[in-house]
């Protein structure tokens, strides 16, 4: 796949107020209306975030581009395997543009196809590989989940893993689930598969760490991918608020540790979370094990509720951060001028071998 690098967008742009940014990008919007659609991931800065045109998980943004035939443009503030997912549902001529190449999803890069693929055949010297299903949460690049489509297995989502994971064991007999350890773990302890049955695989170890014997017995094979966001959230965040407010709910992100979900009163995706919150009655009291932008609306969105995040520190996705006005206005420009800028493919062949995966997942 091509390799794209971020160009410096100079000082028109880095060196304008916020008050001419958001002038500006309404300006763009209005000029490239009915053929421009502009998504943003819920842990969008507030800043972006009023522009958008459709906000969601980062599936719920892939089927919106998809469902809008319509619109040739699709800027999508995420990051980068949420502009790819996006191509690779789209038509064939809409072209989906992320607004800072730099914006790529850590967690998601700790799988790369080389690593998993060197994995795969280690693995298949001491299991039968035939009967093993690779399970890859849609945090992943596209060759990822194009390898999952290939090998007959599945991407899934924070809000479908349990069901997902069930489908793999069903089909096979042991799955390889990436790049999410935290995801895979507690999925797999909300379906009833005891600890033992689950092993990590650590990255760059001979076997990943483990024993043939201990390959042999596992049901799940988790990579050891983590996502440094929501690793920040404690055991000691959840006592601390129980301990400080009984009534306070506490609702967090799977992609947070076994130890913390646990704990909580509730677990799901960016969506589950924001449909808790704004279905709870006035006055409700929650903490939130999430990303700090996302915690922060639900705050403004319901001042008649007390909202939290879960952790006294602020944890902020830093490259979803990336994606900063003046870069939306660049895109916008360059739009409008016909000189289109950080476009996002994924070449046809991944784009149809992914698409398997990603079919798979809608039809469980
Ligand atoms: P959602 O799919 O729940 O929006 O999560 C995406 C993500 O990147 C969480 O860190
Ligand atoms: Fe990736 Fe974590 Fe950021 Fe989500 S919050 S995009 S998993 S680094």
């Amino acid at each position: 796949m091509e390799e794209l690098v971020q160009v410096d967008i100079g000082e028109q742009y880095l060196g304008a107020s916020p008050e001419e940014l958001h002038r500006r990008i309404v300006a763009r919007k209005e000029e490239l209306a009915g053929r421009l659609l502009l998504l943003c991931h819920h842990y969008q800065q507030e800043a972006v975030f009023q522009h958008a045109d459709a906000s969601g998980d980062s599936l719920k943004l892939a089927r919106i581009a998809a469902e809008n035939r319509d619109r040739d443009y699709i800027v999508f503030c995420g990051v980068h395997f949420m502009a790819e997912a996006a191509d690779i549902l789209t038509a064939d001529h809409q072209q989906v543009f992320l607004p800072d190449l730099r914006a790529g999803c850590p967690m998601a890069d700790m799988a790369s196809r080389p690593e998993v693929e060197w994995a795969w055949r280690e693995l298949a010297e001491h299991i039968d590989a035939d009967r093993l299903v690779p399970v890859t949460y849609v945090n992943s690049s596209a060759a990822i989940k194009a390898l999952v489509g290939d090998k007959g297995g599945s991407v899934c989502t924070s809000s479908n893993a349990e069901r997902v994971l069930q489908w793999a064991l069903d089909r096979g007999e042991k799955v390889f689930f990436f790049p999410d350890e935290h995801l895979g773990r507690n999925s797999a302890a909300a379906i009833g598969i005891a600890d033992e049955e689950v092993i990590r695989w650590q990255r760059g170890q001979p076997l990943g760490g483990n024993t043939p014997e201990q390959v042999r017995r596992a049901l799940v094979i988790l990579w050891n991918g983590y996502c440094s966001v929501h690793m920040q959230f404690q055991p000691q965040h959840v006592h601390d608020w129980r301990r400080r407010d009984p009534e306070v709910r506490i609702i967090v992100h799977p992609e947070c540790r076994r130890e913390v979900v646990s704990l909580a009163d509730q677990y799901g995706s960016t969506e589950t979370i924001i449909k808790a919150v704004s279905d709870s009655p006035p006055k409700s009291k929650w903490a939130v094990g999430t990303e700090i932008n996302l915690v922060r609306r639900l705050q403004a969105r319901h001042p008649d509720k007390e909202v939290h995040s879960l952790s006294p520190f602020q944890c902020l996705c830093s490259t979803m951060y990336r994606i900063k006005p003046a870069y939306l206005l660049w895109i916008l420009d360059h739009l409008v001028e016909g000189r289109p800028v950080n476009r996002i493919t994924v070449d046809p062949e991944t784009a149809a071998a992914a698409r398997l995966a990603l079919d798979r997942m809608l039809a469980i």
